[in-house]
């Protein structure tokens, strides 16, 4: 198979997950004869920099005739000055919109090996996936500043239509299918407008999924109920804003934001894989960064885009043999560079 990738690196330590996450990705199509060829596309600060802008239009339209997108991270306090719609998180949330995904996809799981570093007492294995709407809600509804009669005034808009609310619960529904059949819908109903009609449309849904076991939650009892129990939760779907949050806090049970990637889906295969993580100005350069989340968006990616399951497969067995020999960056407790953690995940590929 032939693939056609296009590589949004990024700012701070994208650049060398990126180049970690390749590694793995050739090694991969060399031992099962596939063939990835890479375009180099310019977005956030490194964008900034080059074309005052940053998202260039030539950067989606690649993107858009790529088969997939691997991100590394955008941003860095270089321009964290810069007005709203010129930042470098516009990129990233520019290119999830105008690729139309929809759907971001984030497994939570806690390795055996990172057991130690989950901050919970008795966690157990929780194996949770957060289904999070990606191009809607407050990150891009109506947003401003105006003179109000105490002074200025800034508001965003949380709005969600029927259509979005439905086609992102049916991912979770589908997937949970595929799973333990277990959805939990998150939304803030006893309070918001657009939370209770989310809710109407999760229990449409659920009505049609007989199979799937379903329930209700608001999201600071879902914030309380992930460090208190994780093992309850199989699929969680939530809004683009609450799926954010949640999702960082549940990096944190699995010992590192640096173990999690994600994949974004909409209606095509084309898809785009990142981290769930930043661009960590604060390490960039210095070579130490954990690239597995990058890689295990790799693995998503084969298998999402690409239906190579058991290429997959290879590159998170590996990934789970490299923790279980005790192989770890930092900043899940070790003295690894990525270049070394890289290495041994390759050796385990063999
Ligand atoms: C994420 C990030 C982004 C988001 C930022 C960088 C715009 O936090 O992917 O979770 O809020 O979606
Ligand atoms: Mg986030």
């Amino acid at each position: 198979m032939n693939f056609n990738i296009a590589l949004v690196k990024g700012d701070g330590i994208g650049p060398e997950i990126v180049d970690s996450a390749i590694r793995v990705l050739d090694r991969i199509c060399e031992k099962y004869h596939h063939k990835a060829i890479y375009t180099d596309l310019p977005a956030g600060g490194n964008a900034i920099d080059i074309y005052g802008e940053p998202l260039p239009r030539s950067t989606v339209e690649a993107a858009l005739k790529s088969d997939s997108v691997l991100l590394g991270a955008v941003g860095g306090p270089k321009w964290d000055t810069l007005p709203g719609m010129k930042r470098p998180e516009r990129a990233l949330l520019g290119l999830r919109k105008s690729l139309e995904l929809y759907a971001n996809i984030r497994p939570v799981r806690l390795f055996d090996a990172l057991k130690e570093r989950c901050p919970l007492r008795d966690a157990g294995a929780f194996d949770i996936v957060i289904v999070r709407e990606l191009t809607g809600g407050i990150y891009f509804g109506k947003s401003g500043r105006l003179q109000g009669s105490n002074g200025i005034e800034a508001f965003d808009t949380e709005q969600y239509s029927y259509t979005e609310i439905e086609r992102i619960g049916r991912v979770a529904f589908d997937y949970a299918m595929k799973r333990r059949k277990k959805v939990t819908s998150i939304d803030k109903a006893n309070v918001l407008e657009s939370s209770r009609l989310w809710r109407e449309v999760m229990h449409e849904l659920s009505a049609k999924y007989p199979e799937v076991e379903y329930c209700d939650m608001l999201v600071d009892n879902a914030a309380m109920q992930l460090v208190r129990n994780p093992m309850q939760f199989d699929v969680i779907v939530a809004s683009n804003l609450f799926g954010d949050i949640l999702s960082d806090e549940a990096s944190q049970l699995t010992g590192s934001i640096g173990m999690l990637p994600s994949a974004s889906l909409g209606k095509t295969r084309r898809g785009l894989y990142e981290p769930i993580h930043g661009s960590a100005p604060d390490i960039a350069g210095k070579g130490i960064a954990n690239p597995i989340a990058t890689i295990l968006s790799v693995a998503m990616m084969l298998s999402y885009s690409f239906d190579l399951d058991k290429e997959a497969k290879k590159i998170e067995d590996a990934v789970t043999a490299v923790l279980n020999k005790g192989c770890f960056t930092g900043d899940i407790g070790g003295k690894l560079t990525d270049r070394e953690m890289t290495d041994a995940i390759l050796e385990k590929i063999g």
